[in-house]
């Protein structure tokens, strides 16, 4: 979900019909979350500020017009939210569509094929077919017609832990909110607009070896698709269990995988 709320008063309102009381400050998506339910989402995650740039988490609430995303709206009190709507789901699908059309199909020899949010929250919302007609990604060397892409950028392969792809970005930004928040190096940037907007290591042209990357693995574990992928992961698999572990040095937390 979102950050928890440090607050000590507490809130109630009412979301798909149950009472809710949770503490002030607290988003709808969290207090969704503490009432069993579950609302789907890509960008939020519990240990960075909510961004809420995916839309996916799109709820109705009573009395407000539009679609808040439940991520960066508090509760209030007597708040009437729908999480479960058809208006919703419908939008959800079709965010998600959008997403998915952009996004390389190779689901199926991907390192996070099976750890993969995107993958994860492409059926939770339902969706089984992409309306749109496949466009070369323009992350892909050659457009459609063969023509070089002038917009490609190649994998970048220079870290020696992890691998950064920019084909598989769904500029969530969870990445650069982690490096922030959690490390508090900024190596990370969002740059370009629209369709062609980014994760950036510094500078045009910098890799991740030569910024001010600290390979932390903060972004790493952020990243919800195979964007920044560990290289163990991708030579030897996901393991079965993974254990967190954080000691005194730094609050990211080290990866323990076991087979
Ligand atoms: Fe709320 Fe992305 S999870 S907008």
């Amino acid at each position: 979900g979102t950050p928890a709320s440090k607050s000590t008063e507490m809130v109630t309102l009412t979301i798909d019909g149950f009472d809710v009381t949770v503490p002030e400050g607290t988003s709808v998506m969290r207090a969704s979350a503490e009432a069993g339910i579950q609302v789907p989402k890509l960008c939020a995650t519990d240990s960075v500020e909510a961004f809420g740039s995916c839309r996916l988490c799109v709820v109705e609430i009573e009395g407000r017009r539009g679609t808040p995303a439940s991520c960066t709206t508090p509760v209030t009190p007597g708040m009437v939210v729908k999480t479960q709507s058809s208006k919703v789901k419908k939008i959800r699908k079709g965010v998600m569509e959008l997403y998915i059309s952009d996004h390389p199909l190779d689901c199926l020899t991907c390192a996070a094929n099976g750890d993969c949010e995107l993958q994860d929250m492409a059926g939770m919302v339902g969706l089984r077919d992409v309306r749109y007609e496949a466009v070369a990604n323009h992350f892909e060397a050659r457009d459609n017609s063969g023509d070089v892409n002038t917009q490609f950028i190649p994998k970048d392969d220079s870290n020696p832990y992890f691998t950064y792809d920019p084909a598989k970005c769904i500029v969530c930004s969870r990445c650069v909110r982690a490096c922030e928040e959690v490390q508090g190096t900024f190596a990370l940037t969002i740059e370009g607009m629209g369709f062609n907007s980014r994760v950036s290591a510094g500078a045009a042209g910098d890799d991740f070896l030569s910024s001010d990357c600290v390979s932390c693995g903060a972004c790493v574990q952020a990243c919800p698709t195979a964007t920044l992928q560990e290289k163990s992961v991708i030579e030897m698999g996901t393991p079965e269990r993974s254990v967190i572990t954080t000691c005194a040095y730094c609050g990211v937390g080290c990866s323990f995988k076991a087979e």
